[in-house]
Order: C-alpha cells, then sequence, then structure tokens
C-alpha cells in the first residue's frame, strides 16, 4: 500500500495538469488454447495533455485491450511489449507500487457498467467519498465537499448523494460513475464505452456532460466507442481500429470528412447521419479475421472492395498523408477516387458476393 498523500490544495479545478500519453509500438498477445491472440499488434498514438481522443472499430479489435493495457488490468500471464509513456514515465517498466499509485492520481477509468462500478448496498455519496478517502489522506467532510461538488459538475443535485444507486436513473448512475472517477483529478480519463448501455436520450446527457467537464477542467481522455458519430460530436482527434492495427488517425473533422482508408471509408457509411448525402445504411460485409493467425499483408484485404494482390501480401505502414493525418493503405494516394466509390452500395455489394462465393457467410 502506498501512503495517503496529504492534500493542501483545493481538490476540484483546473489544478492537476492533464496528463500527456504516448504508446509506442504495443503489442498485447493473450495466450490461448490455440496459440496466442494478438489483441494489440503493433500500435502508436498519443494524447496530448487536454486532449480527447476517440478510440473506435468494430467489436473485438482490440479497444478494450488498449485501455486495459494502459490501467494494467491485463490478466498476468498476457505478453506485453512496446511503451506506454505517462508524462514521460514508462508504466510497463514501472514497479507495482508505482503503477497502483498512478492509478487513479494521473488515469482513471470511467467503466462501461454503471450497475458494476457502483456498490447496490451503499449510498452513492458514501461510495464517492469512500473513494477518495481509499487515496487521499482529507477530513470526511472535505471528502463530502467535493462529492458535492462533482455531483454538481456531472449535473445532478448534491442532496441526491444520500440515494442509493437503484433510486437512480441509468443515466444518473452513469454520470454518478463519471463523477467517481473525477473524484482524485486524474489527468488522463479512460472511458470505455461509457454510454453503451444507455438509450439515446441519456447517452446525450452523458455526452453532454463530459463535453462540458473538458471545457472546465481541460483533462486529456480516451474514448473508447464503436459509434463514429459519438466520436465526432465528443473527440478533436480519431484513431479508428481494426484487427489490433490502427488503421487511420487524425483530426475528427477532417478524417471524417474525407477519410483515406477504405475501413474508415465503410464505418462512416454505416452511421449515415454523419453523411448528408447518403441516408442509407451501408453495412461492412464480411468478419474479422482470426486474431490468432492474422493474414500477413493488410488486415482489412478480406473485407476491402479495393483489394490487390499486393495487398495480400504486403501489410501496409501508418504514414502520415497530412499533418497529423495518418493512414495504413498502399493506396491513400487515391482516397478521393476510392471515397467517391466507397459511397456507392455496389461496390460493397461486390465484397458480399466473394464472401459468399468463399462458402464464408458474411
Ligand atoms: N482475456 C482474454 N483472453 C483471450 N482473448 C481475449 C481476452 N480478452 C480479449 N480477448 C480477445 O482479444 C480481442 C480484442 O478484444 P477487446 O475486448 O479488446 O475488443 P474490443 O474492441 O474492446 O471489443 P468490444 O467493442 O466488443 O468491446 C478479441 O478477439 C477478444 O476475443
Ligand atoms: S491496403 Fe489494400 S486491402 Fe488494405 S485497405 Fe488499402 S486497398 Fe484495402
Ligand atoms: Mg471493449
Amino acid at each position: 500500500m502506498t501512503a495517503p498523500q496529504p492534500v493542501s490544495e483545493p481538490m476540484l479545478g483546473t489544478d492537476t495538469p492533464p496528463v500527456r500519453l504516448e504508446v509506442s509500438d504495443l503489442r498485447v498477445h493473450y495466450p490461448t488454447g490455440r496459440g496466442f491472440v494478438r489483441a494489440v499488434d503493433g500500435i502508436s498514438f498519443s494524447v496530448d495533455p487536454g486532449e480527447y481522443l476517440g478510440l473506435v472499430g468494430e467489436s473485438g479489435c482490440g479497444k478494450s485491450t488498449v485501455v486495459k493495457a494502459i490501467l494494467q488490468l491485463l490478466p498476468t500471464d498476457t505478453r506485453v511489449e512496446g511503451q506506454i509513456l505517462v508524462d514521460g514515465e514508462d508504466l510497463l517498466s514501472a514497479s507495482a507500487d508505482r503503477v497502483r499509485a498512478l492509478r487513479w492520481t494521473k488515469l482513471a477509468l470511467i467503466a462501461q457498467s454503471a450497475m458494476n462500478a457502483l456498490d447496490p448496498v451503499y449510498r452513492i455519496g458514501e461510495q464517492i467519498a469512500e473513494s477518495i478517502h481509499a487515496h487521499i489522506d482529507v477530513s470526511n467532510e472535505a471528502a463530502r465537499e467535493r462529492a458535492r461538488e462533482l455531483f454538481a459538475l456531472v449535473g445532478i443535485a448534491p442532496e441526491r448523494l444520500d440515494d442509493y444507486p437503484h433510486q437512480f436513473s441509468g443515466g444518473m448512475r452513469q454520470r454518478a460513475v463519471i463523477a467517481m472517477a473525477l473524484s482524485l483529478n486524474a489527468g488522463l480519463l479512460l472511458a470505455d464505452e461509457p454510454t453503451t448501455a444507455l438509450d439515446p436520450i441519456m447517452q446525450d446527457q452523458v455526452l453532454g456532460r463530459l463535453h462540458r467537464i473538458h471545457e472546465a477542467l481541460q483533462r486529456s481522455m480516451i474514448l473508447v466507442t464503436h459509434d463514429m458519430a459519438v466520436v465526432a460530436e465528443t473527440c478533436e482527434s480519431i484513431a479508428v481500429m481494426y484487427a489490433g492495427k490502427i488503421m487511420e488517425t487524425g483530426p475528427t473533422r477532417q478524417l471524417l470528412a474525407a477519410p483515406c482508408h477504405p475501413y474508415t471509408m465503410g464505418l462512416r457509411n454505416a452511421f449515415p447521419t454523419m453523411k448528408e448525402d447518403a441516408p442509407e445504411l451501408i453495412s461492412i460485409p464480411g468478419t474479422l479475421p482470426d486474431l490468432v493467425d492474422p493474414p500477413p499483408g493488410c488486415r482489412f484485404a478480406s473485407r476491402c472492395p479495393f483489394m490487390t494482390a499486393k495487398c495480400e501480401q504486403i501489410e501496409p505502414e501508418l504514414v502520415e498523408v497530412s499533418p497529423g493525418h495518418s493512414v495504413a493503405c498502399h493506396y491513400a494516394d487515391r482516397a478521393g477516387e476510392l471515397r467517391e466509390q466507397a459511397a456507392r452500395r455496389e461496390v460493397w455489394v461486390q465484397v458480399e458476393t466473394r464472401w459468399e462465393s468463399e462458402g464464408v457467410s458474411a
């Protein structure tokens, strides 16, 4: 156990500097009976102090694994390589005590399921105060006051601190979990699908709050989601993952207005509200490759309408196409032309036909 840190400064506010995160060549391979699942396989990205980065990609592409690697919450037999620098300090070579100290103070998780994160038998205010007490040496009164401030910040009347979790709506519970994650002023928030379990109105409430927190406190954040529309509303930059790799990354507005990777083009089609001229939903046929034995070339090749023999043999590198915007596709220089084609349903139907002719159900 690390000793509690005395606190003399006011706890709420912009006094805790936002964290800079640099992830380099991160590999996370899980052992299974069939061999290692290469869930994350050589990814690099950074989050500047105060930046909100959206990490998107379909189910199973490795998003939660990235979050767990940063928080060091992976099973002990997992093979982890690379570097995770938090304000220049490498988490992967830090001691367990040091990592525990950094968790909560520099890194905080906003869990996906509020029901799991909150204990049903304790009042919510007590739980927030308890999490503060567990890490910082403050009086009961100061912890309670801190909990009141946090409730106000996430838009819940402080009188509701004495409620039990079941007395809250789903959106309120999720906002209470955000309050708990903010309780120690961590410089980097890791939010793994914080709104997935909520209906659209509650989703809006929670995302609106995250947005306001961003403006008020300027923390750094990684927001994990499979919903491009959520990232478009919340994050200034985006990293698109597919089968353990980053396929495209850059400023959200630019990347969504003019995606350069066929997978991002396909994801954009699947969220039609983001494209005024194509209200029709077009899904990407096929499924992720087997991560125990991924294909040698481009991992998206089996589902890509523009795949060539080169794509199947040579893996494309992530290359910068404009300042801050990088793409892993051999044909990124033809992105304008590919974008026009990718907007047409028949282009994706060809991929579906390919899957069907190979006897694999898309
Ligand atoms: N403990 C584990 N042991 C073996 N394989 C695992 C383990 N955890 C995750 N995986 C595998 O790693 C891959 C990535 O999983 P991960 O949970 O990171 O995906 P995700 O992008 O968060 O998906 P989702 O959107 O469904 O949450 C998947 O193939 C998954 O089956
Ligand atoms: S490298 Fe080839 S298969 Fe991969 S996304 Fe680009 S065009 Fe498609
Ligand atoms: Mg996940």
